[in-house]
């Protein structure tokens, strides 16, 4: 077996990610709240909120205000979802060190997520990507559906490789491949690895797991035996896509921190400041979150 990974740096996704798919409002404050705790922990990049038509993400429609009132650890990477130069302009004027940029590598679930067909995105985020390079941001090409696609089924390596290379081109610093509707198996994790690291170096190549079908901590497995070191997570496995049916939240950070600290790798995060944080969160929507390390820290107090 490769030899595992020494670190791995997790980005905290749950105030986005995590939130975007609630009914429930949580206020500004609490979401400043929340976000300053996470600051806290050690983790280092928290995707803050999302700069897109608030019609069509409710839960995250104060994403500038939000920005302007988090404290900002200097420590800490703040990025936000930019989909285009109406995106991107809030977001500078909120403030983010980095902005990430997203599609689908599948057709339907680009349509019904933001609207475009493939070909018409390449040049909105092509926009994007130069002016935030140019405004001195870090930009990360998030891929949506690189296993499976609620609308289209199973999705080939080769799909995702041809939107890698004009993400790439149009200057993004790395990718953040997601298993949007959690349902890759370890084998579709080796198959589109073994394609991408043939033409990557493995520091490009970020995983985003959603846990729809709890194979998720099975698929980082798989991941760090291929080299790879960075994942996003949400604290208490938050979260999903609104436009995906049927996609449950994220990975748990603690989760995967109880995985990672168990095997000895290092994450440079407290485990307790973010089982802390998952009880904040938990105790503002006002129910249990999936996590079965929070459940279990939850129980002990
Ligand atoms: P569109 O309808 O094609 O855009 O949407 P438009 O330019 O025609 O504008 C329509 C309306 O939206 C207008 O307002 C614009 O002003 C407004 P109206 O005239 O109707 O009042 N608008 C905006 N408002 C604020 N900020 C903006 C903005 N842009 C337009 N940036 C668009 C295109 C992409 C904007 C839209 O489809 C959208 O917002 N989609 C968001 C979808 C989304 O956030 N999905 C969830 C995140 S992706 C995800 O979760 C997957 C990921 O986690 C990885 C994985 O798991 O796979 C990243
Ligand atoms: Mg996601």
């Amino acid at each position: 077996m490769t030899r595992l990974p020494s670190f791995v740096q997790i980005k905290e996704v749950g105030p986005r990610d995590g939130l975007q798919n609630e009914k429930k409002w949580i206020s500004t404050a609490d979401k400043v709240s929340w976000i300053n705790m996470i600051s806290e922990s050690g983790v280092k990049e928290i995707e803050y909120s999302s700069f897109v038509n608030p019609k069509m993400i409710p839960a995250l429609s104060d994403a500038r205000e939000v920005g302007k009132q988090i404290n900002r650890n200097p420590d800490v990477l703040y990025s936000a979802l930019v989909p285009n130069m109406k995106g991107l302009e809030y977001a500078l004027e909120a403030g983010i060190d980095g902005a990430s940029v997203f599609m689908s590598a599948s057709e339907m679930h680009n349509l019904k997520n933001i609207n475009k067909t493939i070909e018409e995105t390449f040049p909105i985020l092509d926009k994007v990507i130069q002016e935030a390079k140019s405004a001195g941001k870090r930009v990360t090409g998030y891929i949506s559906t690189v296993f499976d696609c609620p609308y289209e089924g199973k999705i080939s390596p080769e799909q995702v490789f041809r939107v890698c290379e004009k993400l790439l081109d149009s200057g993004v610093d790395d990718l953040s491949l997601g298993d949007t509707i959690g349902t890759a198996v370890p084998t579709q994790v080796e198959q589109l690895l073994e394609l991408l690291l043939k033409h990557y170096p493995k520091e490009k190549l970020i995983l985003h797991f959603h846990d729809t079908r709890g194979m998720a901590i099975a698929n980082i497995m798989t991941s760090m035996q291929y080299g790879i070191n960075r994942f996003d997570s949400t604290i208490g496995g938050l979260g999903g896509c609104p436009y995906a049916p049927g996609a449950a939240g994220n990975v748990a950070t603690n989760d995967v921190l109880y995985l990672l600290h168990g095997l000895g790798i290092d994450t440079g995060i407290e485990e307790k400041k973010i089982q802390n944080a998952g009880i904040y969160i938990q105790s503002k929507l006002g129910k249990t979150l999936p996590s079965r390390s929070l459940a279990y820290f939850a129980n002990a107090q």
